[in-house]
């Protein structure tokens, strides 16, 4: 509960979301939506719409930026565009990926990069990606104090490696790798993990197996969080990805309300 102004208690304040909150829901097998946003006025937009978690992705780097992959951003980017994300959000948990470089080297240059992440932006939790090889560093970052949530099964940052951004957990053998690094990020102290582009079955069964919550994309329904890039949810992207479906198409409506200002202006016709 919060004092207003003249001291009264609002009753109806919704309050901050938690790990601690994410966790019930998933014990209780209620569904939680996370959503990225890169600035402030998308947070406000996403939280008023009640989603419960904004993750400033570096996905940052392909639908903002320009760039075409995550492998560039840097982490000044992340730290500037979570801080505004920070400043737009009530109760929203805000997760802040940390970018390509800046924590694969050591479970301390990991530290490091955390520490300056949470200091400079306000923000709740980093997100790294990795699963079994990634599990010392979670295990370090969480014995001191830190909110890491993994990402496992497309992870965009070893694009170099794998040579594209299909599916994950084709075979037998890379299944059985998934499982293996969904159970060492937990045992590790995760406090959630992120299952991109990997199939449903295999997803489901995650799921079930681990007591920390599931965030899904292209993971399928079963997951216990939904996770989409804010340009694909809301059809500005040029091109979403299979898995991630539009809801709307502002692309579009952008466009058409820009040309009939522009349009209005050249006519003479715009008189404000
Ligand atoms: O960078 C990002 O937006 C992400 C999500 C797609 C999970 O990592």
């Amino acid at each position: 509960m919060q004092a207003d102004r003249s001291g009264k208690e609002a009753m109806n304040e919704k309050k901050p979301i938690t790990a601690a909150t994410l966790l019930r829901a998933k014990q209780h097998d209620e569904r939680t939506t996370w959503l990225t946003a890169y600035d402030a006025v998308s947070a406000t937009i996403a939280e008023a719409a009640g989603v419960d978690v904004l993750l400033v992705g570096d996905s940052l780097g392909m639908v903002c930026l320009g760039l075409d992959s995550t492998i560039p951003v840097t982490l000044d980017q992340m730290i500037h565009h979570t801080a505004a994300v920070v400043r737009g959000r009530k109760t929203a948990w805000v997760v802040c990926d940390l970018p390509f470089g800046s924590y694969q080297k050591s479970p301390e240059q990991a530290f490091e990069t955390s520490v300056r992440v949470l200091q400079e932006t306000g923000c709740d939790a980093v997100k790294l990606e990795g699963g079994e090889p990634m599990a010392a560093t979670i295990r370090f970052l969480a014995e001191r104090g830190i909110a890491v949530v993994a990402h496992i099964g497309l992870t965009p940052q070893s694009v170099k490696k794998f040579g594209s951004y299909g599916k994950r957990g084709k075979n037998a053998d890379e299944q059985a790798q998934l499982k293996r690094d969904a159970a060492a990020v937990c045992a590790a102290g995760a406090v959630a993990v992120v299952l991109e582009n990997i199939p449903h079955d295999l997803a489901r069964e995650i799921t079930k197996k681990t007591t920390i919550p599931t965030v899904g994309i292209g993971a399928g329904a079963d997951c216990d969080a939904q996770v989409l890039v804010w340009h694909d949810l809301l059809g500005i992207s040029a091109q979403n990805p299979p898995f991630a479906p539009a809801y709307t198409n502002l692309r579009q409506q952008m466009c058409d309300a820009i040309a009939r200002w522009s349009k209005d202006v050249k006519n003479g016709d715009f008189a404000s």
